[in-house]
């Protein structure tokens, strides 16, 4: 039997129900705050990550599916969204002149990582870069939006921690001070961590590994550090969100797993998703646009994970399929006044399903059942002698024998009526 590798899942039709909710709740959240949607490739040049995210970072170093291309060229499989997108903005003219653009997007990414339950090597995100603007309203923004999604979604049992983690000026003093904190320190820490010491510290602050996580607790808090403008900046937020209800831990060490990051950083965690707890996150990157060759922009953004929100929403009873009718029939003519009604229901976006091969009407009746069929339409010998079909309501048993011209209007009023 042949396999799919690991990490990369099928998604069987319950699952991607919960999906279409997920991906459609969504697309009106970003809809009514004015993001819209970009769509880009799922395979760039490697140094679209490497310069965006960083040498340093676990996904640069070790989780991308790289390969060259026949010119020996580097391709990367995208490991998220965001570095795709400024590298999109920076290259669009009609974009980046104007004075702000809010972008989202949907779609698959890929990282090498050790797959376990919502860690996936192919995964799905939905994001959103706001481009042009350093106010912190934006970082409001896109916070109450995943608020909002994740309230529609029936999502409350998780916490919102937010930090600060400065600008690049401010950053200087802070390292130093890590640095003073973890050098008689080095040898407790773990090997990678051991290299980020010299190579960029602040990693060690995201390292998940029991011995890091430990000697952390000592270690100097960033916003201790931060220059006045940050600090207000990120007081400004705090203010927005407690105006707004919306409820924040600070959590001082949290930098991140992406080196772009300047002031706000920030992550949605729940407890029901274990040890990666996080299903969405995201923050500030004022200097991004630049290093990809534009002019000065300001952003922020954030990524949640797909397959992570529906696992969350597992258990929501409400996600329900079910087939509008099934037509049961005997006989060749039965057969094909079934055909000319199952096109004439399709046409008006009425779901239709029959089984062409059984004649027996038992066995049509059990597809039915199995089908989830809100009403069986039966076409008997009786039923054709009369231009007639019978309609029967699957849930109540209740059955009435409707004449073919008025078969249509008979299952739209059913229809409405129990969708109400
Ligand atoms: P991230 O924290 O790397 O941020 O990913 C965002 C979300 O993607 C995570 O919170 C998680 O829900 C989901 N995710 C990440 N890795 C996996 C995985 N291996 N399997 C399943 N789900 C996963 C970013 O990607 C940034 N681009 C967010 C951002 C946008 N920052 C600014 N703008």
């Amino acid at each position: 039997m042949l396999t799919s590798p690991p990490g990369f899942e099928d998604v069987f039709p319950d699952s991607v129900l919960r999906w279409d909710l997920i991906t459609k709740t969504v697309r009106e959240v970003f809809k009514v705050y004015n993001y819209k949607e970009i769509i880009v490739p799922v395979l760039e040049y490697t140094e679209v990550f490497s310069r965006g995210i960083g040498n340093e970072t676990d996904i640069v170093s070790k989780e991308m599916f790289s390969f060259n291309d026949r010119g020996g060229r580097g391709l990367t499989l995208r490991p998220e969204g965001t570095a795709s997108v400024v590298r999109a903005y920076v290259g669009n003219g009609n974009y980046n002149r104007l004075s702000n653009s809010k972008l989202f997007y949907i779609g698959p990414m890929f990282r090498a990582e050790r797959p376990q339950k919502g860690r996936l090597r192919q995964f799905n995100q939905f994001g959103c870069e706001s481009f042009g603007s350093d106010n912190p309203f934006y970082d409001y923004e896109i916070i109450s939006m995943m608020h909002t999604i994740s309230s529609r979604l029936d999502i409350n049992d998780y916490s919102l921690l937010i930090n600060s983690i400065g600008c690049l000026e401010c950053r200087v003093d802070y390292i130093t001070e890590l640095k003073e904190y973890y050098r008689n320190r080095v040898n407790n820490l773990c090997d990678d961590c051991m290299k980020r010491f010299d190579r960029n510290p602040l990693r060690i602050l995201d390292c998940k590994k029991g011995e890091c996580v430990s000697l952390k607790l000592g270690a100097p808090k960033i916003l201790s550090y931060i220059c006045d403008n940050c600090r207000n900046h990120y007081n400004q937020l705090k203010e927005l969100l407690n105006m707004n209800n919306i409820d924040y831990i600070e959590e001082p060490y949290l930098v991140r797993g992406l080196d772009y990051y300047t002031k706000t950083t920030f992550e949605f965690v729940s407890d029901r998703l274990g040890g990666q707890n996080a299903f969405a996150a995201g923050g500030r990157y004022d200097n991004l646009v630049e290093v990809f060759g534009g002019k000065p922009t300001p952003a922020v953004g954030f990524a949640a994970g797909i397959e992570r929100i529906n696992l969350l929403i597992e258990d929501n009873s409400v996600i329900a399929d079910s087939l509008d009718i099934f037509i049961v029939y005997s006989g060749d003519l039965g057969y094909r006044r079934a055909l000319d009604l199952a096109g004439m229901f399709r046409v008006h976006n009425i779901s239709v399903d029959m089984d062409p091969g059984s004649r027996g009407f038992k066995s049509q009746f059990k597809k039915a059942d199995r089908e989830n069929a809100r009403l069986a339409i039966i076409i008997g010998e009786g039923e054709l002698a009369e231009d007639s079909c019978t309609v029967k309501d699957m849930k109540t048993g209740n059955q009435e024998q409707v004449h073919i011209d008025n078969v249509l209007n008979h299952v739209i009023a059913f229809l409405n009526v129990t969708a109400m």
